[in-house]
């Protein structure tokens, strides 16, 4: 039976939900409101699914809900009834971040964080974290009473080791194998640091503490871990986690909130602690947290997360939705790091609008300019080569008043991204650089470099030598700066392929 809470929540998206035109044309967005992490990326009854973290009401978090949309290629998103509300005595404060799987009866089963303050409803400090269950048919969850009070719970603090966390334990990642199911979950240890641990269950009700796989030691990535993920390509661990807190580590890691991968030993699903957890950057960019992985039918590891960030919440006061979640991205493992690189499906809505072969970009010729180059939606694959010169600009999304540039520094082997004049009214982190690494043909700034642009209206990732490093930012300016051109600071050979992108 639906209650009220959804109901009305459903009713709201319906009558309020903001014209595609107000859009980005491929990536996901909340209907209206808010929206942070995606949740429970799924594949199930021939589709795939994924959740979000919700709040339809107003443009700012608020008690969760779980929006949804369904995708058949990664691009073409549907809109589904919001799938959860916080409702039942075990999330009365919020559904937070989870997974989802296909249940043993066959339904799909969203396992959640519920959230619920014990004590004084008025204090935060109370506040108790526990993994609830829902379970549907791809559009209708029901929460189950398992306790004969209403409540929903199926892991809370009690089945954990004296000194963790009673009140951070939160943002389940499930998945089945042979031996059955496996979760993955974050709590706070002792020491007040994250940490990630698993459990293991036949029928997703009853679950078995395993242990702690990885631990944040001595708190040098963030304090609290969020939104943990796992996923095996050819045969090699990777574990993604979200750290909060962090302070600068060189240029690979910038203070705030971010999102890392590390390489794990296979024993993650046996609950085997990770050998030696050393992160790396998943996304250098300003807006850029919390990851979720599926599977796909055809055994792709496709990744996104929130294209946006706490820290980083800006967008124009008269736009009704905050937040949207990065284009879809395929996971491969080469060389021992990992790459991400738009969804292939992308290519088959691409439609060449210039191409330019070993052209050169010169100083004293001043910017260089196509009028076939411009556009907001586009697919743009370029790469530079030459040793006289020292900075190339590539500026996107162009007019008398906004810019946001990318520059390569090919002596310092650096990348900044410049939205200085995005137009917005909060002093949010605008300039970042960022290493870049050797990776595939790139050895050092003699080799040419390779960057594919994917821009869609508001925003733009950059993917850097194949997709060896990423950077995404968003800008919400008017449509129309959507000019695009070149500078060198010498010369600088281009090859370039341009795409408007059409669906
Ligand atoms: C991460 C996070 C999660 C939590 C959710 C709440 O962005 O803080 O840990 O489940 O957002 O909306």
């Amino acid at each position: 039976m639906m209650t009220k809470k959804l109901e009305e929540a459903r009713l709201f998206e319906q009558n309020n939900r903001i014209s595609s035109l107000e859009k980005p044309l491929f990536h996901l967005t909340p209907p209206v409101g808010w929206m942070n992490d995606p949740n429970g990326f799924s594949y199930y009854k021939g589709t795939y699914h994924l959740f979000y973290q919700y709040y339809p009401y107003k443009d700012v978090w608020g008690p969760m809900h779980w929006g949804h949309a369904t995708t058949t290629d990664f691009l073409h998103w549907d809109m589904e009834p919001a799938a959860l509300a916080p409702d039942s005595v075990s999330d009365l404060q919020g559904c937070f971040s989870g997974g989802a799987v296909t249940a043993p009866d066959g339904r799909h089963a969203l396992i959640y964080t519920g959230c619920r303050w014990d004590e004084s409803p008025e204090e935060n400090s109370n506040v108790r974290q526990r993994q609830c269950i829902a379970l549907g048919d791809g559009i209708d969850y029901e929460k189950p009473d398992l306790d004969g009070k209403g409540g929903n719970v199926v892991i809370d603090s009690t089945s954990l080791p004296e000194g963790f966390s009673k009140e951070d334990l939160r943002d389940p990642k499930v998945w089945k194998d042979e031996q059955g199911y496996h979760l993955l979950a974050v709590s706070r240890a002792e020491d007040g640091y994250g940490q990630l641990i698993s459990f293991d269950s036949e029928d997703l009700i009853h679950w078995n503490y395993k242990g702690v796989l990885a631990h944040n030691d001595g708190g040098k990535y963030g304090i609290m871990w969020e939104c943990p993920d796992v996923t095996v390509i050819d045969g090699q661990e990777v574990y993604m986690v979200s750290g909060q807190d962090m302070h600068a580590i060189g240029r690979e890691f910038f203070s705030g909130d971010h999102a890392f991968w590390f390489f794990g030993n296979g024993g993650g699903h046996r609950g085997e602690a990770v050998e030696r957890v050393e992160p790396h950057n998943l996304d250098y960019g300003f807006d850029f947290y919390a990851t979720q992985t599926v599977r796909t039918a055809d055994g792709r590891t496709i990744l996104l997360a929130w294209m946006q960030n706490w820290d980083t919440n800006f967008k124009p006061r008269d736009q009704k939705w905050n937040g949207q979640v990065t284009i879809p991205r395929e996971l491969s493992v080469r060389e021992g790091t990992l790459y991400q690189n738009p969804v292939r499906e992308l290519k088959k809505y691409r439609e060449e609008i210039c191409r330019l072969e070993k052209q050169s970009v010169r100083a004293e010729d001043g910017p260089f300019r196509r009028d076939d180059l411009k556009g907001r939606v586009l697919d743009l694959e370029l790469e530079l080569s030459g040793e006289y010169y020292r900075e190339f600009t590539i500026h996107l999304a162009h007019d008398a008043d906004h810019d946001v540039s990318v520059i390569y520094d090919r002596v310092k082997q650096m990348v900044t991204v410049d939205r200085t004049l995005i137009g917005s009214i909060r002093d949010i982190p605008a300039v970042r650089s960022f290493p870049v690494h050797a990776a595939g043909a790139h050895k050092d700034g003699r080799d040419p470099l390779k960057m594919r642009i994917v821009l869609d209206r508001y925003s733009a990732e950059i993917f850097v030598n194949e997709g060896a490093q990423v950077f995404s930012t968003t800008f919400y300016t008017p449509l129309e700066a959507d000019e695009i051109f070149f500078e060198s600071d010498g010369e600088t050979g281009i090859d370039l392929a341009a795409y408007r992108i059409e669906m």
